[in-house]
């Protein structure tokens, strides 16, 4: 199956009764295993989690740490776009050069890689004593 078959199977599993909008997503880690995640929104809105950070908990949980690839769906009128706050969760597990697939329902999808999504991403480097 590729990523995003997976991506738009775990998507039906979506709880998003507050915005009507189903997000599915799924990780190939360098070992070659696929996470998935989908939305799970809550009626204490901020509460809620988008379908990425569903995907990374189960990648970690697994035991896993590299992202390789990664894919987003949704039905948009465009390539669903990550949110900024999941573009960081990706960053943490995800070089710069991996690639993320954005698509939605139609077929259309947008290719990018992660430090297209972040540029200029805060990381541990930054950290760093002057
Ligand atoms: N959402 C995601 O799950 N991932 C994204 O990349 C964009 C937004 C979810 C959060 C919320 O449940 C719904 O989509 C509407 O914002």
């Amino acid at each position: 199956m590729s990523l995003i078959d997976a991506a738009r199977a775990v998507r039906e599993n979506a709880h998003a009764p507050y915005s009507n909008f189903k997000v599915g997503a799924a990780i190939r880690t360098a070992s070659g295993k696929v996470f998935t995640g989908c939305n799970v929104e809550n009626v204490a809105y901020p509460e809620g989690t988008c379908a990425e950070a569903g995907a990374i908990a189960a990648m970690v949980a697994a035991g896993e740490r590299e992202i390789a690839e990664v894919a987003v769906i949704a039905d948009s009128p465009d390539p669903v776009s990550p949110c900024g706050g999941c573009r960081q969760k990706i960053a943490e597990f995800a070089g710069g050069a991996v690639p993320v697939t954005l698509a939605n329902m139609d077929g259309v999808t947008l290719s990018y890689t992660v430090a297209e999504l972040l540029p200029g991403a805060f990381d541990k480097s930054h950290m760093d004593a002057p």
